[in-house]
């Protein structure tokens, strides 16, 4: 079996579900962060993020001896024929994409890697890093590849494991080619390209996703405006293979740590380079706009916000996740807060004694609570457990009887026999 020595710099999201998947497909792997209370709980298996079978793996690795955690990049790298940078690229000034990490994982790995490594971007860089980093390392026996990833939060270790593709772009001659062989096992389809395209690749990508959403929560304030319903337009859609049935749900907006920074961040490498990607533009001020329509209609179906009492049903930024980054709930629940509402947030990933979720609602740990005097519950997370709540008990704890589902996620049957008033999007 082909089997390497891969360093991965970054023990978040990305570089953690890189590391533990690419140790058991057989390499050997050294993951290296900064924070050392983290590679502290990592060496024991304690994996902090909430990810579906990832802590598993985690464990396998370091049982099989492939899976090492380290502080610090210079303890990963000097032995490694292949390393992975994985560190955070924020939005930055501008919208454009903060790089420091990036920068400082190189200046510090330069003189330590050995002849012919190939480092390897995975974290989401603009057009033109892959040059940078290449020219940061100042050396011309090593190469720079960019390997973007497509894990979705939730489902990050079965994306990674099978993947829809591999895409590897490398101006270096076989530096493509090595690294895409890491992932030979899996069988997925590869392609390798330069590295300015394979860059782009995941911007487009996800700026694609994300104009995919504004595209039917727009033709679902169409549809409520038609008296059409969004989930049979949707359906019809679907089943044009061009289009396809995935990612055309309506909801609060589109948010989490991907989509809001890459659609930002491809604006600004398009501005810079002279072109004015007005339909780029278009999606993101029809996300903000989605937000200001679930404001009114939870004012519309509660009669106005100011003093009113309202449950919030999930405050992650999607099911399956814990993460709160530029949650759709949590810009929904400051404006409801701007507005004069009190706010009472469950959410099942988000325990209560969680500090600085945010000031404007209170988080508890059951659903009731949340309903306790409501005078409407707001369904802003897909959990679904949420479909099978008691929902009459619910209803005898509210003041008000009306749930605004902002998911589509509840059966409507189900709401009414519990003598609730539901409002959906797009229907
Ligand atoms: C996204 C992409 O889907 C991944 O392919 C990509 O690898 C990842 O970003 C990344 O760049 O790392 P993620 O941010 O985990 O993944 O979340 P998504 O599942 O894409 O959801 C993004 C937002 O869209 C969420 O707020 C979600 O609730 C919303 N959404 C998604 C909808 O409103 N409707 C849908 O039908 C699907």
């Amino acid at each position: 079996m082909f089997v390497r020595r891969v360093a991965v710099v970054g023990a978040g999201y990305v570089g953690l579900t890189s590391a533990a998947c690419l140790a058991s497909l057989g390499h050997h792997v050294v993951c290296a962060d900064i924070d050392e209370k983290k590679v502290e709980q990592l060496r024991k298996a304690e994996v902090q993020i909430f990810e579906p079978g990832l802590t598993e793996l985690v464990g396998e690795g370091i049982a099989a001896g492939r899976l090492e955690f380290v502080v610090g990049v210079r303890n990963a790298v000097p032995d490694a024929e292949v390393v992975f940078l994985c560190v955070p690229t924020p939005m930055g000034e501008g919208g454009a994409a903060d790089l420091r990490a990036v920068e400082a994982a190189v200046a510090e790995m330069k003189d330590l890697l050995a002849p012919e490594t190939v480092v390897v971007n995975k974290s989401t860089v603009p057009v033109g890093t892959a040059k940078r980093v290449l020219e940061l390392l100042d050396r011309d026996d090593v190469f720079v590849a960019s390997n973007p990833e497509f894990l979705r939060e939730g489902s990050a270790v079965k994306d990674f494991m099978h993947p829809d593709r591999i895409v590897v772009g490398s101006d270096a001659q076989n530096a493509a080619e090595r690294v895409s062989a890491l992932y030979a096992r899996l069988g997925a389809p590869t392609v390798l390209m330069d590295a300015a395209s394979a860059e782009l690749v995941k911007y487009s990508a996800n700026c694609f996703l994300a104009m995919k959403l504004s595209y039917v929560n727009a033709m679902a304030e169409l549809c409520e405006r038609l008296g059409a319903d969004i989930a049979n337009v949707t359906e019809g859609m679907g089943f044009d293979q061009r289009i396809g049935q995935s990612f055309l749900q309506p909801g609060p907006g589109w948010g989490g740590s991907c989509l809001p920074k890459d659609t930002h961040a491809l604006l600004q490498i398009a501005e810079a380079a002279g072109h004015e990607f007005e339909l780029l533009q278009a999606t993101i001020n029809t996300n903000e706009k989605q937000s200001r329509l679930i404001i009114s209609k939870i004012a519309q179906a509660v009669g106005g916000l100011r003093g009113k009492k309202l449950g919030l049903l999930g405050l992650a930024f999607k099911a399956g996740t814990n993460d709160l980054r530029d949650s759709p709930a949590l810009k929904i629940a400051k404006m409801l807060k701007a507005e004069g509402a009190e706010l009472v947030a469950y959410d099942p990933a988000i325990p209560a004694e969680v500090e600085g979720v945010t000031d404007d609602v209170t988080v508890v740990d059951d659903v009731q609570h949340a309903a306790k005097d409501a005078n409407a519950l707001v369904v802003l997370t897909e959990w679904p457990q949420f479909r099978s709540l008691d929902w009459a008990a619910l209803a005898g704890a509210m003041t008000g009887q009306v749930v605004v589902d902002t998911r589509n996620l509840l059966d409507g049957d189900i709401l009414t026999r519990a003598g609730l008033t539901s409002h959906g999007v797009g229907r």
